[in-house]
This record gives C-alpha cells, sequence and structure tokens, in this order.
C-alpha cells in the first residue's frame, strides 16, 4: 500500500524531503527553531575578551539555512545583547530579520537577564522603551506561542510578577486548537552548575499553579548556555544551548567555564500528541551522500512490507 500523502499543512511543517510518512507517526503540525543567548555586543569586541559572538551568530544562521526548512516560528530565548545596547539590538536584527524573511518565519524575541527592555523595545521591536515586560503571543495557524519576560530589571536572577501572571493564566483560560508553548528566559529547572542556581528563576510555584491543567504543550528556555531537559509542573521544558559560547560540561560542576565551541539550536518538532527537540550541533563536517531526495522518492514508491525487505531485514553473511 503507497503510503498517504500528508496533508498540505503538515508538508509545509516538515519540509518536501520528509512530506511522506513511513513510520506510525503523522508529519508534524508545526516546526519551530529554538536559538539562544546570541549575547551580542555594540561593535562587536570580543566577549569576555575572545569569542567573536556576531561570527558565531552569522555561522549559525547558515546553518538555519542550509537546513532548507519552512519553520513557522524563529524563537530566541534571550540574552540577545550582552549588555543592552541599541546597537547591538540593530546589529541583531540586521542579522535575523533577512534570514527569518527568507524563510517566511515570525521572530519572537524573549527578553534575558543580559538585555534592556527599554533598548530592547526601542531598537529591536520599534516599540517605545518603557521597562514594561516584553511578552507577546502568536498565532500559528493554531499554535500558541506565549514569551513571557522572566528577567528582573538591575539583576541576572529571574522572576514573574503577579500582574505577568495574571495575563498569563488569561490567555490560558482559552485552550489553542494545537496546545501552547511557553518561552522565556530562565528555565523552571534546576541546574548541576552551582552558578544558575543564584541566577534561578525564583518562586516557580505560582507559574505551576499557572499552567496546571491547561494546554501547555512545553516551555522552552535558555541561560545556561548548554543543552538540557526536564519537567515542570508536568509539562516538558527544554534548554537551548547558546550560540555564542557554551558551558563546558567536561569540567566538575563548581568549575564549569565557557568555551568557544560546541554552539548549538534545537528543531522543534510538534506533532499531534508529542513535541520533539532536536539538538543542531553548528558543524561543518564531512557528511555522507548515501540518503537523498531521491533515495526516499524510491523508498515512497515502494510497499512497507517492501520497504522492511530492502532497508530494515539484515543481510545474511
Ligand atoms: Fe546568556
Ligand atoms: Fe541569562
Amino acid at each position: 500500500m503507497v503510503p498517504t500523502p500528508a496533508p498540505d499543512d503538515d508538508v509545509r511543517a516538515a519540509g518536501a524531503a520528509a512530506s511522506v510518512q513511513f513510520g506510525q507517526y503523522r508529519s508534524a503540525r508545526r516546526t519551530l527553531l529554538h536559538l539562544s543567548d546570541t549575547h551580542l555586543l555594540a561593535g562587536n569586541p570580543p566577549l569576555n575578551g575572545r569569542i567573536d559572538t556576531a561570527a558565531n551568530l552569522q555561522r549559525t544562521l547558515e546553518a538555519v539555512e542550509r537546513m532548507q526548512l519552512r519553520p513557522d516560528a524563529i524563537v530566541f530565548t534571550g540574552d540577545l545583547t550582552d549588555l543592552g545596547e541599541a546597537d547591538a539590538y540593530r546589529a541583531l536584527r540586521a542579522a535575523v530579520e533577512p534570514v527569518a524573511e527568507r524563510l517566511g518565519a515570525p521572530i519572537v524575541w524573549v527578553a534575558g537577564n543580559h538585555d534592556e527592555r527599554p533598548a530592547m523595545r526601542q531598537a529591536l521591536l520599534d516599540a517605545p522603551p518603557t521597562e514594561d515586560p516584553v511578552t507577546g503571543v502568536w498565532d500559528l495557524d493554531g499554535l500558541r506561542v506565549i514569551a513571557l519576560d522572566s528577567t528582573v530589571p538591575g539583576w541576572h536572577h529571574g522572576d514573574l510578577d503577579e500582574e505577568q501572571l495574571r495575563w498569563l493564566g488569561g490567555i490560558l483560560a482559552q485552550p489553542a486548537p494545537l496546545g501552547t508553548i511557553l518561552a522565556l528566559h530562565h528555565p523552571p529547572l534546576p541546574s548541576h552548575v552551582p552558578l544558575f542556581d543564584i541566577l534561578e528563576l525564583r518562586d516557580q510555584g505560582r507559574l505551576a499553579d499557572v499552567i496546571a491543567g491547561t494546554d501547555v504543550r512545553a516551555i522552552l528556555a535558555g541561560h545556561l548556555h548548554y543543552s538540557t531537559s526536564g519537567t515542570f509542573a508536568g509539562v516538558p521544558v527544554s534548554v537551548a544551548s547558546a550560540t555564542c559560547y557554551t558551558m563546558n560540561l567536561t569540567r566538575p560542576a563548581a568549575s564549569v567555564n565557557g568555551m568557544d565551541a560546541a554552539q548549538s539550536f534545537h528543531l522543534v518538532h510538534v506533532y499531534d500528541d508529542t513535541v520533539t527537540h532536536s539538538v543542531v550541533p553548528v558543524v561543518e563536517a564531512p557528511t555522507g551522500d548515501y540518503f537523498s531526495p531521491e533515495w526516499v522518492a524510491e523508498m515512497a514508491a515502494r510497499t512497507p512490507e517492501e520497504r522492511l525487505e530492502l532497508f530494515s531485514r539484515k543481510s545474511v553473511a
């Protein structure tokens, strides 16, 4: 039997090469790119004396474009700049907006503790330069994405004030057709690295109370500069590493520091019943050429039984 082609909706999300269904899951409903912690500086001096954050972002964006995706949104979970300088926000949008335009995807900008709300609002979002939390709601054809602002002006730890939590609760009172994904900078998770517990999202029980029993299906976060995942109030939490520098976790926890290597981002697929978060390392390495669109087309032309024979059966020695 020839597999049923996925609906147009799914084709858009999954990309042409993956628009056939060989397994038991229907194609992803929506696809997001999750990047974090760009930490750009005005004039691009080396961060910490040695990290070229603009070049590292550029390498990341080139990797994004090599994927030939049509994502439904590109989410940046905070620490967009290192010092909250207006020129750094201008450099960020100059780098990212043309890419987003080519991919046809909206950008979800989330504030981090290194950002400054007034400059971020004015130079990045073309909004009045106030200290109000930077929040937003996107409807991605039924998938709702809500950006929260977990920053505390003047501090590096995170918190969510009562007004923002009330606002969130009001939105979540009405479920979305494909559910909701929250994006915030400070992850509601523990870290084994001591420094991050000092800079954690405080008083997390209040957020748990707000999202309990709602349609929140995933929480995207950053801040840690390493990829990790867990659950919070029963909801999966996925932390993307950084585009600028990452934490060298081969060190003992108390000695973990940043390194100019292992940058990555996440590819988020929203399926009917689950959400996957795939880590995409920003590397270029010799890569095989066995699998191709032609190979997929060849498999698509076969019956499921033939595909098993051709590709699953171990050859007898
Ligand atoms: Fe950061
Ligand atoms: Fe941070």
